[in-house]
């Protein structure tokens, strides 16, 4: 097809405008610097936190924001979670600050919780997509914290995957995703809790868990009692329903191949799936299980026993899959006690439900 001279231009002109992503290391003493000289610029930079990592924006600056939309490709209506390295830093976002938050952040602050409350003038609608509430996290990772503070903003930051796709855990599967899309990507290694945060609403009646995370149920129930849990943790949520947590209703984490769950006793799952497996499958199990799919791509998630790792493992493991000829995903997926809630939740919404 011909394309007219003005096309060209303005194709030339994207092409020169991808930038090159610049990777900068934790061994660099300049590193955090130049992060935040790039934030405070209005630039996007991708930040390690102790859950993924995150693709950070200056939460104040609304044309910073919108890039973060762009780059991954994230719906409109999904609000962004803006990050604080100290405390007191939450009484500029939220003016009435509910004792419940205090609560909370005495216990599990700093670390992978974020607190959904009444929002503050200073976020613009970018970051909450029209809602009057804001959630608000103070992350544990010493790079994260240190790069709030050197910047002196608070920092917008979803995950760092293009949206749908599995969160991401190291730099690797940053560059994966936005290489060309973002300015740089602080190097800090491979995430220690390895899925995202929880997510707890105190902005309703009662406190509800809007996503399960790096803090368990349990956890935020031994502090505050009673705790609900929204619906959208065990059932598809309708695009026409209006939801408390816009990101739940959206398919997630999932690799290219489609994913069925087995779900019950590890050794029964096991046998289920490895008496339906076929040509071209692919197989995410536990470790234990790995030598009983014969020709299956195998990816192994864990020790059945170990949620930890589970957490830590199940993005990489699922992304695995993308570098592979598989056309079906046969997964196993622990119960929903303790942080086995977070990881089935991650496996079951990469299967669509
Ligand atoms: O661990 C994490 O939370 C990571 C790291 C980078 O901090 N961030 C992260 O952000 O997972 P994101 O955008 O991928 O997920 C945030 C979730 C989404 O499901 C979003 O809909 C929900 O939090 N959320 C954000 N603001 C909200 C609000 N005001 N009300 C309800 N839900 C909100
Ligand atoms: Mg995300």
């Amino acid at each position: 097809m011909l394309k007219s001279i003005n096309t060209l231009q303005i194709e030339r002109t994207m092409i020169r405008m991808e930038m090159k992503t610049e990777i900068l290391p934790a061994s660099d003493e300049k590193s955090i610097e130049k992060a935040a000289a790039l934030l405070q610029n209005g630039e996007l930079v991708a930040l390690p936190t102790e859950t993924v990592y995150g693709i950070a924006a200056d939460a104040r600056n609304g044309e910073a924001v919108k890039k973060i939309f762009v780059a991954k490709g994230r719906p409109q209506d999904n609000p962004l979670i803006v990050h604080i390295a100290d405390f007191d830093q939450i009484y500029d976002l939220c003016p009435s600050v509910p004792p419940q938050a205090k609560q909370l952040a005495e216990a599990f602050w700093p670390g992978p919780m974020t607190m959904i409350v009444p929002k503050g003038d200073c976020i613009p609608d970018e970051v909450s997509c029209g809602l009057d509430t804001v959630g608000i996290r103070l992350p544990s990772h010493p790079m994260a914290r240190a790069l709030i503070r050197e910047s002196g903003v608070p920092l917008a930051a979803p995950s760092a995957n293009t949206s749908g796709r599995p969160s991401t855990t190291t730099v690797a599967h940053v560059m994966h995703d936005m290489d060309g899309k973002i300015a740089a990507v602080l190097d800090g290694g491979a995430c220690g809790v390895g899925v995202e945060s929880t997510v707890i609403t105190l902005a309703l009646e009662r406190p509800r868990l809007l996503r399960p995370g790096g803090i368990t149920l349990e956890q935020l129930r031994s502090v505050l009692g009673e705790v609900d849990v929204d619906r959208a943790l065990y059932e598809k949520i309708g695009d026409d329903v209006k939801v408390s947590a816009p990101g739940m209703k959206y398919r997630h984490y999932a690799p290219k191949a489609p994913v069925t769950v087995v779900r019950g006793n590890p050794q029964d799952t096991a046998k289920y799936i490895a008496a339906h497996i076929g040509d071209s499958t692919g197989v995410l199990c536990f470790d234990e299980y790995k030598n009983i799919f014969p020709n299956c791509i195998v990816e192994c998630f864990g020790s059945k026993d170990d949620l930890g790792a589970q957490a830590r493992e199940v993005f990489d493991r699922l992304r695995a899959f993308d570098d592979t000829e598989v056309t079906q995903i046969w997964a196993q997926c622990p119960s929903d006690e303790g942080l086995g809630l977070a990881v089935a939740n991650r496996i079951k919404k990469a299967a669509g439900f």
